[in-house]
Parts: C-alpha cells; structure tokens; sequence
C-alpha cells in the first residue's frame, strides 16, 4: 500500500475537510501517499488531482465545504466515462480510493467493487439529510440541524411579534431527518416530512386551536419533498440532475399561501435552503467525520475493500457499502409520532 485516492462527491457538507484530514493524518503514520481527486467522480473521468500532504491538511478541520471540491457527476450515465475511472485510477498508480459521500457516490462506489476491475474502495458517510442506511447517523447532520434550529429560534420572536404563522422549508427529499429533529429542538407547532403526507386541516386545526388557547403565533417547519395528500412534490423545475434527482422547493411558499387562505391568519414563508449546508462543522461533526476518516483508513489497511465506515451506538465500525445504499434510512412511525406530542 504505497498510493490512495481520496474524492468528495455529491451535495458539499460540514465536516468533508475533517475527514479528508483524518485520511491524511492516518496514512501519513505508514507513509502512504494521497492524492486528492478534485471534484468528486469527475477528478478521476478527466484525471484532476492534487497531492495531499500533512501540511496542506493542516488547518483545514473547522473549514466547511470542501478542499477538493465535488460535482454530482455519475460516471455511469456515460459508458465510456466508467471506462476513464477504472483506467485512470490505474494509470494514476492507486492501490485504494476512499470515496466520501452519500447515497449517490456511494452508489457509484458500490457498482465499482461489484464490477470487479480492482478498484479497491471503502467510503465513508456523508450528508445533511442523515437518509444513508447502515449508520446511526452521518457527518453534517448535526450541523444542519444546529443551523436550523437556530434558525427557529429567531423566526419564534418575529412570528410572535406580529401574530404571524411562520413556514420554514428546510431540506430533505425523501427523508425528513432534518425537519423532525430541528422541529423538535425548535419547538414547532407542525412538522411536516416527505414520509407522511398531511390533509392541509390537520395543520389548519392545530393553528386554530393554539389561537383560541390564546398562543397567537405558530411555527411550521416542511421539509422540501413535503407533501399535501393528494397534491404532487413541489419542485423548482423539471430538470434531472446526473442521478435522476429532480430540484425541489416552493413547499413552504405554497403551505403559506394554502395555510393563509384557509385560516385567515397572516402567514409568511421562508427557505433556509443552502445556508443548511454552509459554513464550520459542529463540534459533533468535527469529531465524527475525524473518527470515520482515520476509520475509512484502518480499512485500506486491513484490506476490507467495499466497506464503509459507520458510526453504531457511540462507536465507529464498518459495513458494505452495500448495505447503505440499498434503502434509503427515512424517518419511522415512532420517532414522527413522539414529535407529534407536540404539535399545537
Ligand atoms: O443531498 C443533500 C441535499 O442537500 C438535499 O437535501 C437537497 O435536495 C439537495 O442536496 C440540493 O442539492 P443542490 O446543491 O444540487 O441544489
């Protein structure tokens, strides 16, 4: 072992540049060189890298972001680039690529060991939306969700001052990770997640009654693949991104105007959208994305090719990359129901 890869691909995340570190710091204990693949799987489609070393590492860790930059490229939309990733991987001499991301990069990560062209990966979890299987949780979340409750806390003086309904979009395609738990340590009046969709009077009789209680403001928090029962997903267009994601947003502004007309009472939405993703890490997430980049590196040493770094309880273990990107991890029916205690 003389020579690793490591890529960041997908959404950007707080706690990317602490992994990248963790890898770094590990390998340089057994003399291993990094090289950095810019730009996710497109840094190895066009050959695009820089060498990493302790020194270039070296204040990176409270950095959000990423070093190496990311694109959400799938080298197997393209035939041909899939082909460029396993020859340039060769022909950049790597004996092991830790490829750090979520669902997606992970998937591709995956569909490389099954190929079988000796590609050696492991990977490790990344993402806001906290929807990777096989991990109690990934590195981000905590950040996103620190952002949006704070977030919640500042829109509860607005709303209460002006007797308002506030609606905060927050993200979360399919899984609403991030609405449940920033509307808990937000006190919501309402959470609304892409696994269960709501009748609009459901949200409208909690508002009412909260006003005839005499509390004259609530707090809504939709995740962005929210829906209306009956009523589609709300998207920014039609385009797919390079895994047949589509763009969404507008939940919140059309939950306002719904919510508005029905009740009569002054409601305004807002999107916290990519500020989610910006900026430090939390502590938490410092300290994970750490324990599972030197773990991401522990694999390359033991040869356990195809796994993935996981945290399970208060411990940092591994499993196939497999198992993570086989389901998506959405939120139960018990935790959504405990957050309902609250609502109104
Ligand atoms: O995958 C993480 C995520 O933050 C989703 O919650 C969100 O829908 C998406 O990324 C937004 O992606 P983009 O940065 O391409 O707009």
């Amino acid at each position: 072992m003389e020579r690793i890869g490591v890529l960041t691909g997908g959404g950007d995340c707080p706690g990317l540049n602490a992994v990248i570190r963790g890898v770094v710091r590990k390998a340089a204990l057994s003399n291993i060189k990094v090289v950095g693949i810019k730009n996710g799987w497109k840094g190895l489609v066009n050959i695009d890298t820089i060498d990493l070393d302790i020194d270039k590492v070296a204040d990176i860790l409270p950095k959000g972001g990423t070093i190496l930059g990311t694109s959400r490229t799938n080298p197997y939309k393209n035939f041909e680039d899939v082909g460029k990733v396993i020859a340039n991987y060769k022909k950049l001499k790597l004996d092991a690529l830790v490829a750090i991301g979520g669902e997606d990069t992970l998937g591709v990560a995956n569909k490389l060991v099954k190929e079988n062209k000796g590609l050696n990966i492991v990977g490790c979890p990344k993402t806001i939306d906290n929807d990777l299987s096989g991990t109690d949780c990934t590195f981000g979340f905590d950040t996103a969700i620190n952002i949006v409750t704070e977030a919640i806390d500042r829109l509860q003086t607005t709303a209460d001052s002006h007797h308002r309904v506030m609606v905060v979009e927050v993200m979360g395609r399919h899984a609403g990770w991030i609405a449940l738990h920033s509307g808990i340590a937000g006190s919501a009046d309402f959470i609304l997640i892409p696994e269960a969709p709501i009748n609009l009077d459901e949200i409208c009789n909690v508002i009412t009654k909260q006003r005839q209680r005499g509390k004259l403001y609530s707090i809504i928090v939709a995740a962005e693949g929210a829906q209306i029962q009956g009523k589609d997903m709300v998207t920014k267009d039609q385009i797919l991104d390079a895994f047949g994601h589509v763009i969404l947003g507008g939940i919140g502004e059309r939950l306002a105007k719904m919510i508005g007309n029905a009740t009569g009472f002054e409601t305004r939405s807002v999107v916290l959208g990519h500020l989610q993703r910006g900026g430090s890490p939390s502590a938490f997430d410092r300290v994970i994305a750490t324990k599972f980049g030197v773990k991401a590196m522990e694999l390359v040493l033991a040869k356990k090719f195809g796994y993935m770094a996981s945290l399970q309880g208060t411990e940092v273990k591994e499993v196939p990359i497999e198992l993570a990107v086989g389901t998506l991890k959405t939120v139960d029916a018990k935790s959504y129901d405990l957050a309902k205690t609250f609502f109104g």
